[in-house]
């Protein structure tokens, strides 16, 4: 068993107190940076905020900037010096914890008008990539490595434009996802082929390029 140092960025909402802390972790050859955050949580400091919840690459909640990059904790092998931020781009509700409204709320949006849009039976068209688009976890890195996204509700980024995708290549969607891409900025990708998914989603392919030449916008990627 070895020890490993994680320098974490901590902020406190109470007293706005912002500072970066060291913690001393014992660790063996294949742990994780989520177990050495469990450890520091049970052993060393109660008072460390982040979030998980499956432990293993399902839940999307682990996200966070490691190293310099953005990664999920629970997929992270720890190295033995370990740099953890917040993931950038997101306000920061307390130490790793980012807020997710902004995403959330337009994810929410998106869903609420596939209810209503629903029509069983209508447009045929499923490619192969409408299954790839599924395994989006909702981690929220992909926001960290795309140009465009600085946080604001007016341009959805690579996750929101992939959701919008699975909907509009769903045989049944009845919302008008080319519109609604439009208004969420998806015109300023079309210059930017470089979404980077962590779970290997052609995102700009699947996702954003159908969207773009259904709003009649073109690319030469
Ligand atoms: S804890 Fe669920 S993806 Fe990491």
């Amino acid at each position: 068993m070895n020890t490993v140092k994680l320098r974490i960025r901590r902020y406190l909402p109470d007293s706005g107190q912002a500072y970066w802390q060291e913690y001393q972790v014992p660790a063996g050859p294949d742990e994780t940076v989520l177990s050495a955050l469990l450890y520091i949580r049970e052993h060393l400091d109660s008072t460390l905020a982040f979030r998980f919840s499956c432990r293993y690459k399902h839940c999307g909640l682990c996200g966070m900037e490691i190293n310099g990059r953005a990664r999920l904790a629970c997929l992270t092998r720890l190295k033995a010096e370990n740099t953890i931020q917040p993931l950038p781009k997101l306000p920061v509700i307390r130490d790793l914890v980012v807020d997710r409204q902004v995403i959330t709320s337009l994810l929410d949006g998106i869903r609420a008008s596939w209810q209503e849009g629903f029509q069983p039976g209508g447009k045929v068209l499923e490619p192969p990539g409408r299954r790839r688009l599924a395994a989006c976890n909702e981690c929220l890195c992909c926001l960290s490595y795309c140009p465009g996204y600085q946080g604001e509700s007016s341009f959805g980024g690579p996750l929101v434009f992939a959701r919008l995708a699975w909907y509009f290549l769903h045989p049944a969607d009845g919302g008008d996802r080319p519109l609604e891409a439009i208004g969420l900025g998806i015109h300023r990708c079309q210059d930017c082929p470089g979404c980077r998914c962590l779970r290997g989603i052609p995102v700009f392919r699947e996702g954003v390029r159908p969207l773009l030449a259904a709003a009649g916008i073109g690319h030469a990627g």
